[in-house]
């Protein structure tokens, strides 16, 4: 068997971005403002920071307005709450955005569902959720949709393949089976509790690794030819004495030598998060202008 081909996400969000900043400048000239993107961080998480940094320049770079909400980690529910408020009765915001995690005495829930469910790029409102579920236009979870895109720009019509999503958490694994049912896959979803998961994941035509344990999957679960979507960000020790690298949920070096195709981390699935997210902004901004 060759060496699978590399799915390069890298060069494909660069792609979706050079897209959204195009229709972002026809926005601007048809609404007579830019469309906006409003971004809240709650406390100092390191990794929430870097996440929020990229997304601000990334939304300034495509044309749109970033508006930053930078909370300190001891701010109570009710007055994020009131934000969110506020950011929905905003014309200027399209979209909103609340980093996760929030601070343990903070409800996600609560939060999530005060988000006007047609500023929720994230697509986390179980009202966009709902809307997924059974088919109705509404903001798909930006990391699945983007694995999706991924997908159907390798090998087109997805239509009757047999799909293996492991991981079931409400951001990426649920919505993933969700989309990949709507193209039409026969869609397995595996967990912890389930049984003889290499011999589960062998039967697939594509396989989602989304479950946070680094190079989980290894080469001999995978059928000759599948492709493969690695959505792990796991960050561990390196061979060099005190130094740490990324891997993903799939063994890279045996996974490649069985796959047809192989998204790599770090330059997979996780520059598209941020591709998508401004791309659900100005659908939104669309939207929201009539
Ligand atoms: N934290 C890590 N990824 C995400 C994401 O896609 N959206 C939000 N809101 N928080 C996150």
């Amino acid at each position: 068997m060759s060496e699978a081909a590399i799915i390069d996400g890298k060069a494909f969000a660069e792609g979706l971005r050079g897209r959204v900043a195009e229709f972002a400048s026809q926005f601007e000239a048809r609404a007579g403002r830019k469309a906006g993107l409003a971004v809240v961080l709650v406390g100092e998480d390191p990794a929430s920071q870097v996440y929020v940094r990229n997304k601000g320049k990334q939304t300034v770079a495509c044309g749109m307005n970033s508006f930053e909400h930078k909370l300190a980690a001891d701010t109570g529910e009710a007055d994020l709450l009131a934000l969110v408020e506020k950011l929905n009765a905003d014309p200027a915001v399209d979209g909103i955005l609340v980093q996760l995690p929030l601070p343990s005495h903070m409800n996600e829930q609560k939060v999530i569902a005060t988000i006007n469910p047609d500023k929720d790029v994230d697509g986390f409102h179980v009202v966009n959720v709902g809307r997924l579920a059974t088919g109705l236009p509404g903001f798909v979870p930006c990391t699945p949709l983007g694995c999706v895109m991924l997908l159907k720009d390798r090998l087109g019509s997805l239509s009757g393949l047999d799909a293996v999503v492991i991981g079931r958490s409400n951001i990426v694994g649920k919505p993933m089976a969700q989309l990949l049912t709507a193209e039409s896959c026969t869609v397995t979803v595996a967990h912890s509790r389930t049984k003889d998961l290499p011999e589960v994941v062998r039967r697939a035509d594509i396989v989602v690794a989304a479950v946070g344990r680094p190079e989980m999957v290894k080469g001999d679960w995978i059928k000759p030819g599948a492709t493969v979507i690695d959505v792990g960000i796991n960050r561990v020790p390196a061979a060099e004495e005190g130094k740490t690298k990324l891997v993903g949920d799939v063994d890279f070096v045996s996974a490649s030598q069985v796959a047809g195709a192989i998204t790599p981390v770090p330059g997979g699935v996780g520059p598209m998060t941020i591709a998508v997210l401004l791309r659900n902004t100005l659908v939104a901004a669309h939207r929201n202008a009539g």
